[in-house]
């Protein structure tokens, strides 16, 4: 699985955050992560449809939206509508998430189903084949800076070998502390995405630490 970096913008600088995708695109970043949050699901509130959509016409790199908000399925539509090419709702806010997960897919969108740290594989492990892929989170959502929670690291190589038993061949992307000493770690476990916001944005150079980042993961990758 090649790696890919995603950088987050809930740790850039929201006075500009043009200026910022520009940033991480000259830095080479696959993705852009924009963190949802609706201040029910997670306690704090960041952006909307309109950020999203505010942004769209200044990058051609896809969008990788991360819906930490209550009643997803009600936005799908207009993360859509905004340029979103990447939707992952958290298994802990769908009833329902199969309905939602095959409505995203239906609209020629990825569909990403996302896991706090405390959730298990156990709820997910029936629907593998219908997800195309699987966000875990290395730490607690709501807040970019926090500590990077290790004990989570075998639930990575666990979901890993489910999938390949399956014959799948998913990304698995990671979010939270994802850092130059952390990327070689989860990509060890079998992660291929890294989600990365202070690290990058609080960087001096966050162009560079894209490619510092990447450089940490493929080296652990080719090891591999
Ligand atoms: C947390 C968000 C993460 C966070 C990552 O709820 O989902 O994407 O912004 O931030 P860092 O990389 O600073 O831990
Ligand atoms: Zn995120």
């Amino acid at each position: 699985m090649n790696i890919k970096i995603a950088p987050s913008l809930l740790a850039a600088d929201f006075s500009d955050l043009a200026r910022e995708v520009k940033k991480v695109e000259s830095g080479g970043c696959d993705l852009i992560h924009f963190d949802i949050m609706d201040g029910h699901f997670v306690p704090n509130i960041t952006m909307g449809p309109l950020v999203v959509a505010a942004l769209r016409d200044k990058t051609d790199i896809p969008f990788d939206v991360h819906l930490m908000i209550e009643n997803p399925g009600k936005y799908i539509d207009p993360f859509i509508k905004a340029g979103a090419n990447i939707i992952t709702v958290h298994v802990e806010t769908c009833r329902g998430f199969t309905y939602i997960i095959d409505h995203i897919k239906r609209q020629g969108i990825r569909a990403g189903l996302a896991l706090n740290p405390g959730t298990s594989l156990t709820e997910i492990e029936s629907y593998l084949d219908r997800v195309d892929f699987y966000l875990l989170m290395m730490v607690n959502p709501g807040f970019g800076g926090q500590e990077f929670m290790p004990d989570v690291l075998p639930k990575i190589s666990s979901l890993r070998q489910l999938c390949l038993n399956r014959g799948l061949e998913v990304d698995i992307e990671v979010d939270g502390g994802i850092t130059r000493e952390t990327a070689p770690r989860v990509v060890k476990e079998g992660a291929n995405v890294l989600v990365a916001g202070s690290a990058i944005f609080n960087s001096p150079d966050p162009s560079a630490e894209v490619t510092k980042i990447r450089q940490a993961a493929e080296k652990q990758e080719g090891k591999l």
